[in-house]
């Protein structure tokens, strides 16, 4: 049986021992997780959003657990990535299995120093760049523009060196097909297209928003939404031949070989992890048995392989 991924890139491709990977913001600050299980036993690691300085936590209520998934509003309250760089990365199993970090902060300029440094580090294997930021001030959503996307872009990858240079959607509805191929055309090595729906939920005691900010909405994923992730999967492999990795409401190996049959090269896990800290070396053991059961060798055997009944 082999978990194998290749995630062709402009240096040469990224191999990843399984398609298994945690999304951003759903992982800690990955170290926490080496009590529980062995790191080396994912594809990939991925912590928190990472930011260039540690952000002001809001008092904001940032998390609320809904029947059909997981509503977030953390907003800027991670670690600084000098702290993460400095103290949690050397703690890593870097060597045996790629550390992918997934960047947010707002500015191009600021981006690109924060790339370069990742990329000096030595020990990152790709960066992630979150698009749920605004890149330029007073432009919230700059990726909607192909030409400042794809500066964006080049710009990042200048910065990147050899590492891998990705990109994760925006939450909510975007232009799956334009920022797709805008993110191929502009050279992105891949692209995570699922980044949670918006949503609203309200305690009926108290009468108060059960998370979010004064707009009462924040970012919502989960299992429910896994036939919404898979659709963003289907769109954006049609549109263009940049590696995706899916995600939204991976809860099993089904869930994962129905994103792979779409055309996914990995996935990413949120919600889940929240369910239980073990639960993705658990998903990569479940994912072996049904490939056996199904007489699938390996993943690039049914990559994209789903037609029209
Ligand atoms: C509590 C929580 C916090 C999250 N924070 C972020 C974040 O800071 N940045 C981001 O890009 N995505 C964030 N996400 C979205 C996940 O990275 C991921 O896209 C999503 O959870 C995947 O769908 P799933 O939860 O259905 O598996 C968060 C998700 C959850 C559940």
């Amino acid at each position: 049986m082999d978990l194998h991924v290749t995630i062709p890139t402009a240096h040469g491709g990224l191999t990843l021992k399984n398609p298994i990977m945690p999304a951003a913001s759903t992982f800690g600050n990955i170290i926490e997780y080496a009590k529980v299980f062995d790191l080396n036993k994912l594809g990939a690691l991925m912590g928190n959003s990472m930011y260039l300085t540690d952000g002001t936590p809001t008092g904001n209520q940032k998390f609320h657990r809904a029947e059909d998934g997981f509503m977030s509003a953390f907003g800027r309250n991670a670690i600084s990535i000098r702290r993460f760089v400095e103290e949690i990365l050397p703690e890593l199993p870097w060597e045996t299995t790629p550390v992918i970090l997934d960047l947010k902060e707002a500015g191009m300029e600021k981006m690109e120093e924060m790339v370069a440094y990742v990329a000096d580090t030595g020990k990152v294997a790709g960066v992630e760049i979150n698009l749920n930021c605004p890149y330029a001030p007073g432009v919230p959503e700059y990726w909607q523009d192909p030409e400042q996307l794809t500066e964006f872009i080049h710009r990042v990858r200048k910065a990147a060196g050899t590492m891998m240079v990705g990109a994760k959607a925006p939450t909510g509805n975007y232009n799956v097909a334009q920022v797709t191929k805008t993110l191929h055309q502009a050279g992105a090595d891949s692209f995570t297209c699922y980044n949670g729906q918006m949503g609203c939920a309200v305690d009926i005691y108290t009468r108060k928003f059960c998370c979010g900010g004064a707009s009462g909405t924040s970012a919502t994923m989960g299992y429910g939404y896994r036939a919404y992730g898979l659709s963003l999967t289907r769109e954006a492999t049609v549109a263009a031949p940049i590696p995706i990795i899916g995600s939204g409401g991976i809860i099993n190996a089904r869930t994962v070989i129905e994103q792979i049959m779409v055309g996914a090269y990995a996935v990413q896990v949120g919600s889940a992890n929240f369910m239980r800290p073990d639960f993705m070396p658990r998903l990569v053991d479940e994912l072996a048995e049904l490939m056996e059961e199904l007489g699938v060798h390996s993943l690039d055997e049914i990559r994209g392989t789903a037609t029209p009944n």
